[in-house]
């Protein structure tokens, strides 16, 4: 069946999506990870709840102008008391694998010291619940929600940060250690380091540009000495997560390859090399050498050997020289860099952000090229040979205008394209183990508040129903066709 459905684009045009949904996509490999991604500050809300201390996402959101329409994440999707519909809505999903993330201040109100119990608590019963469904956890330490303690203390700018990251996820592994089969460190750090101590536009809200760096060396530090804490206290599997975007050179223009390469550092290799290779990358061109606050040692500790290396997919970036070409027009997006591509661009840096043209865009204005996840995963196959651990796939989704009873289609469409992009990565060698659409639920989708939707089930921001879309049941149908015996 191929059913044609007329809908309005983003520009307010008809056009038509094609509905790819009834063809089974090829095979993935037995015991492969199947799985939808959250995390604690964009679902769970209840801030204020059982002795949860204050994030700098709560601080941020309290200030005027920082997120779109004044949205907050203290209530969010209400996962704290609705959780176990949403996991009725997983096993209904039929996924064999959940990520989430652990919020630190409910564990550590303060940043450091003894763990709160009742913290820990909600987390025991989430991943006991998981396991009565036969679905995995996938936890994730950090998905950017610093208590706000220490972030008055300088935050990632300041090393201690990284012994206090260690602390707590021990405290977090002497209580579920024993059942969580996979632990990621960190989420997307490249974000994280880029927007909340860049450029400003995510907490806590710095807007240092290079001079940001030391937050970048303070989050890998952070996940080296927490490597060998989980080790002594799990058996499970330890990965980091990383946003990769493969960097198209905006022409063959040897200034415009110049710039893709820097910018490549910069955002593929910068988190990945010094935890993989336990080296920097070269940042010669952005006049960077031996950074002062990388310490004897350090590399040693960040390259402590990890199980899996978590890869977050979205879009490619095209980049060009500085002032070659013409600036991104429109809203935030016509490139996946966005606004945070437009602030770049007037600081000084041996790259520009150059719109990539040609390609259907999600609402967020994000270019969809599935075959980029292909390319991605065969360029890190290529790049660290060897040194590169088997992936998984933590995050892939796209926002889509979702209204009730109006079919996602372009959720289809785009997650159909990326699965099959990931499996002809799979037959090209590249050992991947799992994938994590981004995500359950519509959600708090940071700067961008509760405008864009990346839920396979739609959330009422006004009543917290949850709906699931047609992705839900195109997920589900699929998922339902790779458990049936070859
Ligand atoms: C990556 C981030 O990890 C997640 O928090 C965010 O919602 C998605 N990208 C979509 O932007």
């Amino acid at each position: 069946m191929n059913v044609s459905h007329v809908v309005s684009g983003r520009s307010r045009q008809e056009r038509t999506v094609q509905e790819p949904t009834i063809d089974a996509l090829p095979r993935f490999p037995g015991g492969f990870l199947w799985g939808t991604a959250t995390s604690a500050y964009q679902i769970e809300g209840a801030v204020a709840e059982d002795g949860r201390g204050t994030s700098v996402w709560d601080a941020f959101c309290a200030a005027p102008g920082r997120i779109k329409n004044g949205d907050t994440g203290a209530i969010a999707c209400d996962h704290y008391h609705r959780w176990p519909e949403d996991l009725a809505l997983m096993a209904g999903l039929g996924v064999n694998a959940y990520r989430f993330s652990v919020a630190w201040p409910r564990i550590q109100p303060e940043g450091r010291g003894a763990a709160n119990a009742t913290g820990l608590d909600f987390y025991d019963r989430l991943v006991d619940a998981l396991a009565e469904r036969g679905i995995a956890p996938a936890l994730t330490l950090y998905h950017w929600d610093l208590p706000q303690a220490l972030q008055d203390d300088g935050g990632w700018m300041n090393r201690d940060t990284a012994h206090r990251f260690a602390e707590y996820a021990a405290l977090v592994a002497d209580r579920l250690g024993d059942r969580v089969p996979t632990w990621i460190t960190l989420n997307e750090p490249f974000v994280h380091m880029t927007e909340g101590y860049g450029l400003g536009t995510h907490a806590p809200g710095e807007a240092l540009l290079l001079d940001a760096l030391p937050a970048a060396h303070h989050l890998l530090l952070g996940h080296g000495l927490a490597v060998p804490a989980l080790r002594e206290r799990t058996s499970g599997q330890i990965a980091i997560t990383n946003n990769y975007s493969p960097v198209w050179a905006a022409t063959g223009s040897s200034a415009d390859r110049a710039a893709a390469t820097a910018f490549d550092a910069l955002q593929n290799r910068l988190f990945t090399d010094p935890v993989l290779l336990g080296r920097l990358p070269d940042l010669t061109a952005f006049g960077i050498g031996d950074p002062p606050f990388v310490r004897d040692g350090d590399l040693r500790t960040v390259s402590a050997p990890i199980d899996r290396l978590g890869v977050n997919y979205y879009s490619p970036t095209m980049v060009a020289a500085p002032h070659t070409a013409p600036a991104p027009s429109g809203p935030s997006g016509a490139s996946v860099l966005g606004e945070v591509g437009d602030r770049l661009d007037g600081a000084g840096l041996p790259f520009q952000d150059t719109p990539i043209e040609g390609y259907p865009s999600t609402a967020f204005g994000w270019p969809v090229v599935p075959d980029g996840l292909r390319e991605m995963l065969v360029a890190l196959r290529d790049r660290y040979g060897d040194a590169l651990p088997p992936i998984l796939v933590t995050e892939n989704g796209c926002s889509a205008r979702d209204e009730p009873g109006r079919p996602d289609l372009e959720r289809i469409e785009y997650l159909d394209g990326h699965l099959r992009a990931l499996h002809r990565a799979v037959e090209a060698g590249v050992d991947v183990r799992g994938y994590f659409v981004w995500s359950l639920l519509d959600n708090f989708e940071w700067a961008e508040g509760y405008d864009q939707r990346f839920g396979l089930v739609h959330v009422d921001f006004t009543t917290w129903e949850r709906t699931p879309k047609a992705s839900y049941h195109w997920f589900r149908r699929q998922l339902e066709a790779q458990r049936r015996p070859a």
